[in-house]
This record gives structure tokens, sequence and C-alpha cells, in this order.
């Protein structure tokens, strides 16, 4: 089964056709500023390419989880200068999604122009459960295009969701697969099959229950999991370590027992870290020291010290395994990167990615904001994924409704 391909769309021809674009725009924001801005540099060249092509071109996109009404903050107003500046064309946003300024704008676009659409997550048809109801929402978003329209999903970010913008629409238009979608999945299928060995994979972030279908999946897989961030406390209880006042998920600890076990028959080894940077508190200027994983109780914070990062002992470790991999897949930072004393982990981490000789894949959301935090350059790593629960979804093994609706 294959997709057709946004080249066969340009080949049939779009020129005054409207063209309605699924992108993920959903960017981090302070307030009304893009604090990282890959989603929509990620987006741009599909758009681009089709307003050259003369495609009259509608864009839908989400920010954020309102629930089913506009909310301001909500609003992709930053999202949408952020891509005006960047763009070469002129981009106007509606003012709602299907509704009489979606309506006017769209009927009032010449050839190559482009015009996103409110947040379709101001609809609470979009994420809707019953199939009706998104197909009705799906219905009006198509009579945008009026009678030769057709869809591109470009929004890698969402395949995962069965949306009305990402999968009932796909249902009711000719559907195409824009080039963002294909490389990702190209990427990933990389991870999957005939995956270059030793392979590697990196996971961290905070709560282990969000990685253990991930992780469930990779037993057998990966030849080392290397565990970092908030999760890393759980495993540490799990082979019978007091962790203080750190991030704990008590009632996973018999799962990361068993996957202690199982991944031992199934010729993956598991590497939780050997010291740990320990706070006096939450925040960027906390007194901290490094203890030894083991004994995070007998830091000078005693029962109520907190772990924010692994220690500078296993960060050079895990640097060491990823130089030795020849496939990497990162995902979630190993500490709180975003404050300075905590971002040891996190940043030897991003540097042994871009020292490796492997193929490296930084896995979205928070890791790719991450390593732009940092400093360093997205050409510095094999690809970033623009998919945070997308990427962890197609690595899970699960069906992608946004990515199967469009085979045929
Ligand atoms: C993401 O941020 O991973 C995607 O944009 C999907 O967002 P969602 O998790 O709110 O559906």
């Amino acid at each position: 089964m294959t997709s057709h391909t946004l080249n066969e769309l340009i080949a049939e021809g779009v020129r005054g056709r409207y063209i309605l674009v699924r992108s993920d725009l959903n960017v981090p924001l302070d307030g009304s500023t893009v604090t990282d801005d890959g989603r929509i540099k990620a987006s741009l060249p599909v758009i681009e390419k089709l307003s050259d092509a003369g495609a009259r071109v509608l864009v839908t996109a989400h920010l954020g989880r309102p629930k089913g009404s506009p909310e301001a903050k909500y609003s992709l107003k930053p999202a949408v200068a952020r891509l005006a500046e960047l763009a070469p064309f002129k981009v106007q946003l509606a003012d709602d999604t299907v509704g009489g300024s979606a309506k006017e704008l769209a009927a009032s676009l010449g050839d190559g122009d482009v015009l996103v659409l409110e947040n379709v997550r101001f609809d609470a048809r979009e994420t809707s459960k019953d199939d009706a109801e998104r197909g009705a929402f799906a219905d009006e978003l198509v009579a945008l295009t009026g009678d030769n329209g057709a869809f591109v999903d470009d929004a890698f970010g969402a395949v995962h969701r069965k949306h009305a913008s990402v999968y009932d629409i796909a249902t009711k238009l000719p559907s195409y697969q824009g080039d963002l979608v294909h490389t990702e999945v190209e990427v990933l299928r990389k991870l999957t099959t005939d995956t270059q060995r030793p392979y590697v994979v990196v996971l961290g972030g905070s709560k282990v229950s969000d990685k253990l279908a991930v992780i469930d999946n990779l037993l057998g897989k990966a030849d080392t999991i290397l565990v970092g961030g908030g999760m890393l406390f759980t495993f540490l209880a799990a082979v019978g370590h007091k962790v203080a006042g750190s991030l704990l998920e008590a009632d996973q600890i018999p799962v990361v027992q068993d996957y202690l076990k199982r991944a031992s028959d199934a010729g993956t080894a598991f590497v939780i870290p050997t010291d740990v940077v320990v706070a006096s508190r939450f925040a960027a200027d906390a007194e901290h020291e490094v203890v030894a994983a083991d004994a995070i109780e007998d830091s000078s914070f005693g029962a109520s010290g907190i772990g924010l990062d692994i220690g500078p002992v296993s960060a050079a470790a895990f640097a060491e395994q990823i130089k030795a991999a020849k496939t990497v897949f990162w995902n979630g930072p190993m500490g709180v990167f975003e404050f300075e004393a905590f971002s040891g982990g996190t940043r030897a981490i991003a540097q042994a990615l871009t020292e490796t000789p492997a193929f490296t894949v930084v896995g979205g959301g928070d890791s790719a904001a991450a390593v732009r935090t940092l400093g360093f350059a997205d050409s510095q790593f094999g690809h970033i994924s623009t998919g945070g629960g997308a990427s962890l979804e197609y690595l899970e093994g699960k069906d992608l409704p946004g990515l199967s609706v469009l085979d045929r």
C-alpha cells in the first residue's frame, strides 16, 4: 500500500485549485512569542511548493489543547506571524475556522495565495469521538475548497490523531502525503526495519508511563536503552534504591521490574545512571550536588533532595555508548535543561549525537526544543523529528490513522 505524493498532485496540476494542507504549527509559546519555530520551518516547504505552483492554499493546524471553543491564548496568530516572516509569499489568518471570515477570505484568494484557518480545535467536532460529528466538520472544511479541491497531509506530528482535519478529511477529498510526512516516515522506517547495529535508544522526559509502550516494543530491537530524565528515578526505585523527593511513579515500579527482567532475555541492555545531580528544590538557583545514584538520600538535602539531572560520570558513559553506535534514537531530555545548572546531561547527549558516526534521530517535542535551546543547529543531527507522540507511536508499532487513511 502506498500513498499518493505531493509531486503527483503538482504533476496533475494545481493552478487555481483550492488545496487544503494540514500542517503541524503546534509550537511552544512564551506569551505571544514562538520559542521554537522548528515546526513552522518544517511546514514551510510544502506550502511554498503549492503556492509556487499556483494553488490557492488553505492551511489547517492546531495549537495546544483548547476545549472545543475559541480561546485567545490558543490562537494561531503568533505561529502565523512567524510563518509570514519566513515566507516569501503573503500569508493571511482567518478569524475563525469554517465561519464567515474563513469563507470570505477563501473566496478572495488568488492563485498562489495562502490562507491559514484559525485553530481547528476551536471547534469541538475536530476531536470528537463521534464519527458523524467529525465528518460534518470535515464536510465544512471540504466546502471551502469548491469542486476541484484536494488534501495534503503534511502534519507528521498529528498523524496519530483520528481527528477531522487529519483523518476524516482524507476520506472526502483526493488525498496526498506531504513531503514532511514522507521524510519522517522514511527516517522512522530505518529505526524499525534493517536497523544498523549497535542500535542505542536514549529515553528521558519526566514520566515513565508515557514511554512504557515504546520500551515494550524496543525490547529485543534496541541493543541498549539509556535511561535519563525524571523517569530514571522509577528505574532506580525498581532496582531497590531510595530516591528521596525525586519524581517517582510508584505504581510503575512492578512494570519497570518486569521490563528489566525481560530485557536480558530479549538481548537489550538497560543502562541506568550511576550518579545524579540532586538539588535542594526545583529552581534555577537551587543548591545542588552530585551524588551516587544509590545514595540520593545521603546528599546534604536528605530526604527532601530532588534529582534534576543525570550526573557527569553517567553522561560520559552514555556519550561513549552513543559514539560506538551505528543508529541512535533520542527522545526526552536527561534533566531540567531549561535551568543551566541541570542542563549538563542533556547537553552531553546532544554533543555526543553530533560527534558519533551513527545515524541519529532526535524525536520531537522537548528533545528538539532542548537541542535548539542549548545552541545546537538542526544540521548537526541526522534528523530532528517534528513528531513527539507521533514518532513514539510509530516506534510502538501502532497503526497511525493519519498515515493509513492515505494508503490506497
Ligand atoms: C504534538 O505536539 O505532539 C502534536 O502537535 C500533537 O499535539 P497533541 O498531542 O495535542 O495532539
